[in-house]
């Protein structure tokens, strides 16, 4: 897609977003450059635990979570981001077969595959530009000699970002990709006291406001919305009922949006939700693995019981 679908889809996004009732815009408009670079350094916030958990179980259960994967397998990861992690991993891993990083950002892709490259030049990479979240040609896959098996390897938790039939088609593409004889490998954060999520999702730094507010001004560059930013508070806030934190922008006072001539009012209190991140139980995500016909066949947490790993094979 040009620059200039990418506006006018953003333009349409934010249009029937804030006409909605309640108004929202998808998460993925958080994730400008500076989105991107903010969201990097809530991953090094004391309070944002999500980070640290997750490389404190790949730290712990990594020569296990290997054996389990065992020798000549085609790791395809989706996303390009976890550097650290993918390294460690494919540094472990007996014989790999090759590396399938996918991801929508050629810049992105390039960076990691370079890095990786030089560090383990004996690993075959096979990269995929393309949006994860639509279905991908299995010929981009497809390996001579082939791979003993294919695991997709998904860490962090931003299957929590998907609402559930978002993450059950998610995980049925996975499943599609691994094939009846591959895995899926994949990070979900716990459901764990309100107070402790709240914090991640408010840290006392205010990177995660600034994050939130950051579509804002992407809006006002972008859209050129006129938006009294200062007139937005961010807020996270816990969802019992749907094992849900919340991001909002929450107005302080009176104040508009002014958007490709449409005027958008909000009262005091009035808000605009920007993101869900899905907290589940072990067997909660077993649940709804089982609805994309996945069996989780392991579990594997950090030795806080903060963040998990399943690995799921075909039913
Ligand atoms: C990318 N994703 C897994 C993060 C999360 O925890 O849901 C995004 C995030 N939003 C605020 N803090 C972090």
């Amino acid at each position: 897609m040009s620059g200039k679908d990418d506006r006018q889809q953003f333009l349409a996004d934010v249009i029937s977003g804030l006409q909605s009732t309640p108004r929202s815009v998808p998460c993925k408009y958080l994730y400008d450059a500076r989105g991107s670079a903010l969201f990097d350094a809530i991953c090094r916030t004391e309070d944002y635990y999500v980070t640290r958990a997750d490389l404190a179980l790949h730290d712990r259960h990594l020569p296990e979570i290997c054996d389990r994967i065992g020798p000549q397998a085609h790791i395809i990861e989706f996303g390009s981001g976890s550097g650290l992690k993918t390294r460690r991993l494919l540094e472990r891993l007996q014989q790999p077969r090759a590396y399938t990083p996918i991801e929508i950002s050629a810049a992105a892709l390039e960076a990691s595959i370079n890095d990786l490259q030089a560090d383990l030049p004996h690993i075959e990479i096979q990269p995929v530009q393309a949006d994860y979240t639509n279905d991908i040609p299995d010929r981009h896959f497809q390996l001579v000699p082939p791979a003993k098996r294919r695991v997709v390897y998904f860490p962090g938790s931003t299957i929590g970002n998907f609402d559930h039939a978002e993450a059950i088609a998610f995980l049925q593409r996975m499943r599609h990709i691994a094939g009846d004889s591959g895995a899926v490998l994949i990070g979900v954060d716990l459901l764990k006291p309100e107070s402790t999520l709240l914090h991640a999702y408010d840290d006392a730094e205010g990177i995660t406001s600034e994050f939130n507010r950051n579509l804002l001004i992407r809006m006002q560059r972008e859209l050129d919305a006129r938006v009294d930013i200062d007139a937005f508070r961010h807020e996270a806030r816990f969802n019992r009922k749907l094992s849900r934190v919340e991001m909002h922008l929450v107005a302080t006072r009176r104040t508009n949006i002014e958007i490709d001539g449409q005027r958008f009012e909000f009262a005091p209190g009035e808000s605009i939700h920007t993101e869900n991140s899905y907290k589940y139980t072990i067997d909660g995500f077993r649940t709804l693995a089982s609805e994309a016909n996945l069996q989780s066949l392991q579990v594997w947490t950090d030795p806080e019981e903060l963040f998990s790993m399943h690995w799921l094979g075909a039913i």
